[in-house]
């Protein structure tokens, strides 16, 4: 590539980027995906002609400030008025350059933007701060897995604010946004482990949106999920409420007493305590409290603490809030 000349280091992986993936190169992560090679090649594209420009531009800079620097007896010379050639010159060549870089920028663009009509479905939701997939068959996960050489589309929605899924092995970006779905969509051709991060600033938890994509070997995704679905199936009601909240609640609230910096308060032991409020009278934590705690959080916002989850409604189901309610009784 036209980049590679620039950094001869840039076919070594020097730097295992950017959480321990290696493969990749001294400043992109691997080429996972089909059309990862797309976006390098308009990188590359871009980042040659704008260094060779650099490089150019900074020369002349320097040989004409010596060459023309003022020495005694010499007069400043008249600058010329016109020149049709250069003038010619300074338009075409910009002309024949931004069209070859739209035409390499677009024609990934509409490969990477149109999902194959064949493409594997999968939920995704964003939420102040973590990500969930849901798998056709309803099993929901907060890693996303994804079989090895088929088409993947994620159709992706917010809870609350603007969050964009990036992956970067893929060069799979898209924006999450409250109100509409947006989709995205990718064929992964290596298994491994890969990092899925948020691209969006989200607020305090935002670097904490980080989770795995695990990419199967041919013929193990549907035994994965066939597994993971009847293992979350047959649990007992307080396994499947610790499933829960390491899935959906681990971010903001600790179940070891610990306090998570930004975060609420912790479960431990809270079952059957007295809490006060700053919206509300004192009340014992029991059943109906950590409910409406799920689904209308600011209704009571405990003493010390800010205004800062979102709803839960709609997200869990009644059996699920029943199962962390269960689960929250036995962290005594
Ligand atoms: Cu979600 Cu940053």
């Amino acid at each position: 590539m036209i980049g590679g000349f620039l950094l001869p280091l840039a076919s070594e992986p020097l730097l295992a980027w950017p959480l321990g993936q290696t493969g990749g190169t001294f400043w992109l992560p691997p080429q996972s995906s089909s059309t990862a090679h797309y976006v390098d090649r308009a990188f590359h594209l871009i980042l040659g002609i704008a260094s060779f420009f650099f490089l150019l531009i900074v020369f002349l800079l320097a040989l004409f400030l010596l060459r023309y620097r003022g020495r005694p007896g010499t007069l400043a010379q008249k600058a010329p008025t016109h020149s049709t050639a250069l003038e010619l010159a300074w338009s075409i060549i910009p002309l024949v350059l931004v069209v070859v870089i739209f035409t390499t920028g677009f024609y990934g663009y509409m490969e990477i933007r149109t999902a194959p009509r064949t493409a594997y479905e999968i939920y995704v939701v964003g939420q102040k701060w973590k990500w969930t997939f849901r798998y056709p068959n309803g099993y929901e996960d907060g890693e996303l897995h994804v079989p090895v050489d088929q088409a993947v589309r994620l159709t992706m929605q917010s809870q609350d604010v603007i969050h964009s899924l990036f992956i970067p092995a893929f060069r799979v970006k898209m924006d999450v946004v409250p109100g509409r779905y947006t989709t995205t969509w990718f064929r992964a051709i290596q298994p491994g482990e890969y990092d899925l991060v948020c691209a969006e600033y989200c607020g305090t938890g935002h670097s904490d949106m980080i989770t795995k994509v695990v990419v199967h070997p041919p013929g193990e995704f549907e035994r994965w999920l066939r597994q993971a679905d009847e293992q979350a199936q047959s649990l007992a009601p307080v396994d499947a409420g610790r499933r829960l909240v390491t899935q959906r609640c681990a971010s903001c609230h600790s179940v070891d007493g610990t306090q998570i910096p930004n975060g609420g308060p912790s479960f431990k032991g809270i079952f059957g305590q007295t809490h006060t409020f700053r919206n509300a009278p004192p009340t014992v934590v029991d059943e109906n409290y950590i409910r409406e705690s799920i689904l209308d959080p600011s209704k009571k916002i405990r003493e010390g603490y800010e205004d800062r989850m979102s709803t839960f409604k709609g997200q869990l189901t009644d059996k699920q809030i029943t199962n962390i309610i269960e689960y929250i009784k036995s962290l005594q």
